[in-house]
């Protein structure tokens, strides 16, 4: 049993299906990446682990069914979300948007501040700064920040390095391996950015119109035009 089990996952917004019979293991301590065009249903995967669609099918964490939770469960249960386009609160500081994420785990704040401010020390020089007037990439660090200041054991992180320079999309890799080896986090990613996805997960699963085409580890993809196609969608 893989600590986390996305068993035959069917999600729904109204009639129309965006996700189809999609399953994915992922091992404790593994990183893995979603690889997957512009509408390939990233996002929805994501959502759907957090309980925020409508689905059928299971998905397990560490042996505990999270089907049916509330989202507030799921978070309390150790998934941490760093959301597409961040959904950070613009007109807050980066140290106020940080302890928002911090609800849920009341009696680790200082702790996580702390290990978050060490992750990235641009966060803590800026931390009474409004997030509005931060730079894509400082904004992606604040919400995976957020994310961690709720302990999580496994972490998902929606497209990570879209709009970012690619010296930025390293920091930002950095980052997610130290939150792995250091934090002990297990860590899904999505990306359209295939190349970026192999420089950093061991694993990949391909997307495609809500169906998983292709899964294997970075090696055994490589040059597998189901990933070249995924990427430049059809
Ligand atoms: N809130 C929504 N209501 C209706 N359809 C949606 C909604 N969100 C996403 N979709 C549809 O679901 C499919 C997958 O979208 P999404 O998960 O956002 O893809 P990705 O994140 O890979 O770009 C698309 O066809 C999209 O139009
Ligand atoms: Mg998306």
């Amino acid at each position: 049993m893989a600590f986390l089990e996305i068993d035959s996952l069917n999600a729904f917004y109204g009639k129309a299906q965006a996700l189809h019979d999609v399953s994915v293991q992922v091992e404790a301590g593994e990183i893995i990446a979603i690889v997957g065009a512009n509408g390939a249903g990233k996002s929805t995967l994501l959502d759907s682990i957090m309980g925020l669609t409508t689905v059928t099918g299971d998905v397990r964490l560490d042996n505990e069914s999270l089907a049916g939770k509330r989202s507030a469960e799921i978070v309390a249960s150790g998934v941490g979300y760093a959301p597409e386009r961040f959904n950070l609160f613009p007109y807050m500081s980066v140290e106020d948007n940080l302890l928002v994420g911090a609800y849920t785990a009341r009696d680790d704040i200082d702790k996580n501040l702390a290990t978050v401010n060490k992750l990235f020390p641009r966060l803590k020089e800026r931390r009474k700064q409004e997030t509005s007037t931060q730079s894509g990439g400082e904004r992606q660090m604040v919400s995976l920040g957020r994310a961690l200041m709720t302990s999580p054991r496994l972490l998902l992180v929606d497209e990570p390095t879209i709009g970012l320079a690619p010296k930025v999309c390293v920091e930002i890799s950095e980052a997610l391996q130290k939150m792995r080896d250091e934090l002990g986090a297990t860590i899904v990613i999505t990306e359209q950015n295939a190349n970026f996805a192999m420089t950093l997960a061991e694993r990949l699963y391909v997307l495609e119109s809500g169906v998983i085409k292709a899964q294997g580890t970075v090696d055994e993809l490589r040059g597998d035009s189901r990933l070249t196609e995924a990427y430049f969608g059809h």
